[in-house]
C-alpha cells in the first residue's frame, strides 16, 4: 500500500491520511480553511471547552465555525467530566464533524488543575468512561469519537498502551499518540516506538503526532512506525504547503515545493478568512503571530517580521505582501 492512502474510521471514510493537528491559537476556520485547500485531508479544530460549550458560553461556538471550502473537519474537546464531555459531544455533532476527539493531551496547569487534558492520563479508567459517554450520547448514526492522548504522564510512568486500549474500550474509533510525556511539553524527541507499537496492536487506526515537521519526516513516520496517519502541528505554522509536499513525498512524485508568490498568495488568503470571521483588528492583531511564520526564511524576512508584529490594518498587512513579494523576485 502507497503511505498516502484513504482511511477509515468507524463509518467514516477519508481520501487520505494528512491531518491539520488540533493547535490552540492556531487550527481556527481561517488556518484550517488555507491547509484544507493544500490537501489536508482533514484539519482538527483547537481544543473546544465541553464546560464553556455546555453552559452557553457565547464565544466557544465560533471555534466550530468553518469555511465554505472546509467539507470536512474535526472538533475535539476537552473536559474532565464523562456527563458534561456527553453532552458537549452532541452540541458539537450539530455540526457535522467527521468526527469528535477527546484531549487527553494538554499539558497548561489550568487545564490540568481542572481534571482535563493530560489529566486524564493518570486515569486510564476515566478515558474509557468519558469516551463511552460520548459515544452513547451520539449514537449509531453520530460521528465517531476519537482519542489523543500522550506518551504518559511522566518519563516513570509511560502509560500510553493502557490509556490507548480503555479509549478502545470505551469504543473510540482511533487514537492519536503524541509521543511525547506531559512532563516534556513540546520539547525533545518524540519517541516514534512507541506510535510504531500502538499501530501494531491497537485494532483501530493509530494516528502519529510530533516531529512530523517537514514532508520527508511526515513520510518517514509512516514508513517507519506503521500508523494509518499523520499529524501535523508545528510544521504547519507559517507552511501549510507541507500538506501537498508530504502527499507528493508519500507517493513518490516530485517535491511541490511553493514558489515565494504562492507563499504570499497563501498568506493574503489566510489574512482574508481571518478577517471574514474575526473582523479587522482582531484578525489583524492575530495574524501578526502568523505573518512571523510564513516569512520565516523569506528574503528580507527580518524586517517584515519586524513591521509585521505592529501592523493593525489589512492595508499595512498589504504593503507587506508587497515589500515581501519584490524582496523575493529575481
Ligand atoms: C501552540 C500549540 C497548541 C496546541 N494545542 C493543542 C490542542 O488544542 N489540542 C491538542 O490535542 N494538541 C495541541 N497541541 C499539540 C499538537 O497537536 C501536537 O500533538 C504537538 O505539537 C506535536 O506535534 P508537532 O511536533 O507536529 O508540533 C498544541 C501544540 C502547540 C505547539
Amino acid at each position: 500500500m502507497d503511505l498516502y492512502h484513504p482511511i477509515k474510521i468507524g463509518s467514516v471514510m477519508l481520501p487520505g491520511n494528512l491531518f491539520l493537528a488540533p493547535v490552540a491559537g492556531y487550527s481556527d476556520a481561517a488556518f484550517r480553511s488555507v491547509c484544507f485547500g493544500l490537501g489536508a485531508d482533514l484539519c482538527y479544530t483547537e481544543m473546544v471547552s465541553a464546560e464553556a460549550l455546555t453552559r452557553g458560553h457565547a464565544r466557544t461556538p465560533a471555534l466550530m465555525d468553518r469555511a465554505e471550502n472546509e467539507t470536512r473537519y474535526a472538533i475535539q474537546l476537552f473536559g474532565s467530566r464523562p456527563e458534561t464531555m456527553a453532552a458537549a459531544a452532541r452540541v458539537a455533532a450539530e455540526r457535522g464533524p467527521e468526527l469528535i476527539d477527546l484531549n487527553c493531551g494538554c499539558p497548561v496547569p489550568k487545564i490540568v488543575r481542572a481534571g482535563a487534558g493530560s489529566a486524564l492520563m493518570r486515569d486510564p479508567g476515566r478515558i474509557r468512561d468519558i469516551v463511552a459517554a460520548m459515544v452513547a450520547a451520539l449514537g449509531p448514526g453520530g460521528p465517531p469519537v476519537t482519542a489523543k492522548i500522550r506518551s504518559g504522564w511522566d518519563e516513570g510512568s509511560l502509560n500510553y498502551r493502557e490509556a490507548a486500549e480503555a479509549a478502545v474500550e470505551g469504543g473510540a474509533a482511533a487514537l492519536t499518540l503524541h509521543a511525547r510525556t506531559r512532563a516534556q511539553g513540546y520539547s525533545g524527541k518524540a519517541d516514534w516506538s512507541q506510535i510504531a507499537e500502538l499501530a501494531a496492536r491497537l485494532g483501530v487506526p493509530v494516528f502519529g503526532s510530533g516531529d512530523a515537521n517537514t514532508a520527508v519526516e511526515a513520510a518517514r513516520m509512516v514508513a517507519e512506525t506503521g500508523c494509518a496517519g499523520v499529524m501535523i502541528a508545528r510544521g504547519a505554522m507559517g507552511d501549510p504547503f507541507i500538506f501537498r509536499r508530504a502527499r507528493a513525498a508519500m507517493l513518490g512524485l516530485p517535491d511541490a515545493a511553493p514558489s515565494a508568490p504562492e507563499r504570499v498568495e497563501a498568506a493574503r488568503r489566510h489574512l482574508a478568512l481571518s478577517v471574514r470571521f474575526l473582523g479587522e483588528r482582531t484578525a489583524c492583531v492575530e495574524f501578526r503571530k502568523q505573518f512571523c511564520s510564513y516569512t520565516k526564511g523569506a528574503s528580507g524576512g527580518a524586517e517584515l517580521r519586524a513591521a509585521g508584529v505592529k501592523a493593525c490594518t489589512v492595508l499595512e498587512f498589504e504593503a507587506l505582501f508587497e515589500r515581501w513579494l519584490e524582496a523575493a523576485s529575481p
